[in-house]
């Protein structure tokens, strides 16, 4: 039979996200022992989840469906960030929530600034949603304009990240509060905030259609867990839980989540640890001459790679059992992207760029 006919008529045109793998996958691949590798290709927390996490983990009753109102976790997030409950909704990683807002608005397109997170592409297209890349300024900061003309057009979500993947810069608040007066849904993705920047929750109170989303997964430790979160008015924040999957947080990462923010404060020297790796991992690639550090707020640092290609720079490390993310395209033309580890990890990175 035919399986074509059958099938939405624009499977063709999808365009598969590339993930990141995992570390059995690569450790396969490359051919040494899972132990060697120092994985720095998708802003993990290399130190992991707080034990009093992994304690509470166990504890969860994995028999018993999730609650769908996600009533204890929303109410502990709200706590912890001085919002109401009725504010917050909780998914399966941020990226739950970026598919639950298009399917909310369902706009015809969407408006995303580039170099950015490659998921809000893939799932506007999944949704039908035409994604309109508006290129960023030679210092990455947004276009303001063209994105206004591209909200002008018809777009209903504009996709910002503060502090950016892979750029690491902040949104600057003014261009933001210009782009919230604007009729649009206005998302700040502020995965990456707990390492810097600020966050901008408290402009919901004057802006009802901005969302902002945030993730356990960098700074907790717990991207696997898959668990993440959005702020937004009251109203838009109730159109989303009635939308989401029931049961998309499940009862593990209810219990890790909450676990997460009740030990926040100790977790918070980790979150210290990774800065400081961060600016001394930029300073000692920088020290070889040929990387060139962009100023980040994130745990992660893009570096311009100068007279060599970026994507042989990658392919060095990898054979060095040393994984970071290599991007060589018209509006990021050889650049490196280094997640920031342990001090043993930018240790090993020195070295296996030191041998290159
Ligand atoms: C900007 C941004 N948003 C969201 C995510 C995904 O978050 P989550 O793991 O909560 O789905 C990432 C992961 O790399 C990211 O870089």
């Amino acid at each position: 039979m035919d399986l074509k006919p059958l099938l939405r008529p624009d499977l063709d045109t999808l365009e598969e996200y590339v993930p990141v793998k995992p570390l059995d996958v690569l450790a396969a691949e490359i051919g040494l022992p899972v132990d060697r590798l120092v994985k720095l290709d998708a802003n993990e927390n290399l130190y992991g989840p707080h034990p009093e996490v992994l304690r509470a983990i166990e504890g969860a009753a994995f028999h018993i469906y999730p609650d769908p109102g996600q009533d204890g976790l929303r109410e502990a997030i709200a706590g912890w960030l001085g919002v109401e409950p009725s504010m917050v909704v909780a998914g399966t990683g941020a990226d739950d929530l970026i598919d639950v807002l298009i399917r909310l608005v369902m706009p015809r397109s969407v408006v995303i600034p580039t170099p950015a997170f490659g998921m809000y592409r893939f799932l506007a297209k999944i949704s039908r949603a035409e994604p309109v890349e508006v290129p960023r300024r030679p210092n990455f900061d947004l276009d303001v304009v063209a994105i206004r003309h591209a909200v002008h057009a018809g777009a209903g979500i504009v996709f910002l990240t503060s502090p950016n993947n892979p750029t690491g810069n902040p949104v600057n608040r003014a261009e933001l509060e210009a782009l919230c007066a604007l009729e649009t849904i206005v998302v700040v993705d502020e995965a990456y905030v707990e390492f810097g920047g600020e966050t901008v929750i408290p402009l919901i109170a004057r802006y009802p259609n901005l969302v902002v989303l945030r993730t356990f997964s960098k700074w907790a430790g717990l991207a696997g867990l898959r668990v993440g979160y959005a702020i937004a008015h009251p109203e838009l924040a109730g159109h989303m839980l009635s939308l989401k999957q029931p049961y998309n947080v499940n009862v593990a990462a209810d219990a890790g989540a909450r676990a997460a923010i009740a030990h926040f404060a100790e977790i918070k020297e980790t979150i210290a640890s990774i800065v400081a790796e961060r600016d001394r991992m930029a300073a000692l690639c920088e020290g070889l001459g040929w990387l060139k550090p962009l100023p980040s707020q994130a745990n992660f640092v893009l570096f311009q790679v100068e007279g060599r290609a970026a994507k042989d720079v990658a392919a060095g490390l990898r054979k060095a059992g040393v994984l970071v993310r290599y991007y060589d395209r018209p509006d990021l033309a050889n650049y490196v992207r280094i997640s920031a580890g342990r001090p043993e990890d930018t240790d090993r990175l020195i070295e296996a760029l030191r041998a290159l």
